[in-house]
């Protein structure tokens, strides 16, 4: 299969904000390409540095060191001394605060950006109508912005964005000021909409269920690094730093020491308090190395009986069972450890049962105990 190109790439960025003793490292050492046409996130926690990413790509901030290209164009190099002005940039952007004008119409917010580089009436009339189509709202080209849902203010900071056509969009947070089931209905939209234009964009965000459900790859961020990357599928079922495998979704960790590990194809052993666990290797996780055990809730099959012939069975006592519905969501005491498990509700389950727990080595993942520092490449996505 023929290599998608990157629309971006993002090298070695480097950012400081303030002055000498206030002066903090937001950004280091942060690089990742992004391909054309994909849909690709900055996930992470609040200031790990997913904004300050985004405006360097926006041309909004400068970066301290590195290099950022967008298509095949170099807009920032600090050995080159290139810095390319945000409005020379084929970007368009949406942010939280969606900037709409109040006192303008639809159509006159969406053109904005056609008439302050004073291009033809007829031109900006047919342009303005093009993108109201794509993002749906044809129709109410002179509705007062003020007279819109929180949903079709989104949708006109969207059609403003691409009135320019731009390579790249760049949204930060764009959901956060819409209630929850609104979030989840845009959320659907953008998919929808950046599947129909086919353009790269880069979407940031701190939710990781926004994260999984919209993203073709995901970048996760953690105190102005990046941790890893990869496709949402990948991130969620396989994790190869701890990080990642508790912010992306509910997990269970089981603390322990390598005793055996041969590649990261095969299973490897693990020393824990309750007892030799087999399970699946990160890359480059060694002999004797203090590790980590993630396994996720929904992962735990339950028996009533001792199961034979099954690896990696431990007993456990139920402490709480909460009907969901769809799951029972169960606490269960193994040793002095508490393991989220959740259970299908047809199985009923009640508090002081004692059950055998199944860490199927498959859904056992094995990963480096402390990860938050020194990130090693081979990490970083295929
Ligand atoms: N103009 C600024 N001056 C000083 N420090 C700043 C400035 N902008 C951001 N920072 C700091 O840089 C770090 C990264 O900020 P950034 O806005 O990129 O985080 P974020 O990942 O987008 O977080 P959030 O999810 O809260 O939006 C934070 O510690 C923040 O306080
Ligand atoms: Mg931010």
């Amino acid at each position: 299969m023929a290599e998608k190109r990157d629309m971006v790439q993002i090298d070695s960025l480097e950012k400081y904000f303030g002055e000498d003793k206030e002066r903090v490292h937001v950004l280091k050492g942060v690089s990742l390409n992004i391909p054309e046409g994909s849909l690709y996130t900055f996930l992470g926690p609040s200031g790990c540095g997913k904004t300050t990413t985004l405006r360097c790509v926006a041309g909004l901030e400068r970066p301290d060191g590195g290099k950022i290209n967008i298509g095949s164009q170099t807009v920032f190099a600090s050995g080159e001394r290139v810095y390319v002005p945000t409005n020379k940039r084929p970007i368009g952007m949406v942010f939280q605060s969606y900037a709409i004008w109040p006192h303008m119409t639809v159509a006159e917010n969406v053109a904005y950006p056609l008439t302050i580089q004073r291009r033809p009436k007829t031109e900006i009339k047919q342009r303005v109508s093009d993108v109201l189509k794509i993002v749906g709202l044809d129709g109410l080209e002179d509705r007062p912005a003020p007279k819109l849902s929180g949903g079709q203010q989104q949708r006109v900071a969207f059609a403003r964005a691409l009135i320019n056509e731009p390579k790249v969009m760049l949204l930060d947070e764009p959901l956060s000021n819409l209630d929850a089931k609104l979030r989840v209905q845009m959320r659907s939209e953008i998919k929808a909409l950046q599947r129909r234009t086919n353009i790269t964009t880069i979407f940031v965000t701190h939710d990781q269920a926004e994260a999984l459900a919209i993203s073709d790859q995901i970048a996760v961020m953690h105190g102005g690094k990046l941790i890893e990357i990869g496709s949402p599928h990948q991130l969620y079922s396989r994790p190869k730093r701890r990080f990642t495998a508790t912010f992306l979704g509910l997990t269970n960790l089981i603390a322990g020491k390598v005793l055996e590990v041969d590649g990261d194809s095969r299973p490897g052993k693990m020393q824990t308090k309750k007892g030799i666990l087999s399970f699946i290797p990160a890359p480059g996780l060694k002999k004797d190395q203090a590790a980590v055990i993630s396994i996720r809730p929904e992962n735990i099959p339950v028996h009533k009986e001792k199961p034979r012939s099954l690896d990696n069975v431990v007993e456990g006592t139920v402490k709480e069972a909460i009907f969901m519905g769809d799951a029972y969501h169960c606490k269960i005491a193994v040793g002095d450890d508490v393991l989220a498990v959740h259970t299908h509700p047809f199985h009923s389950i009640s508090p002081g049962e004692k059950v055998y727990l199944h860490l199927d080595p498959k859904s056992c993942n094995g990963l480096p105990a402390d990860d938050t520092e020194g990130i090693d490449e081979s990490m970083l996505g295929d």
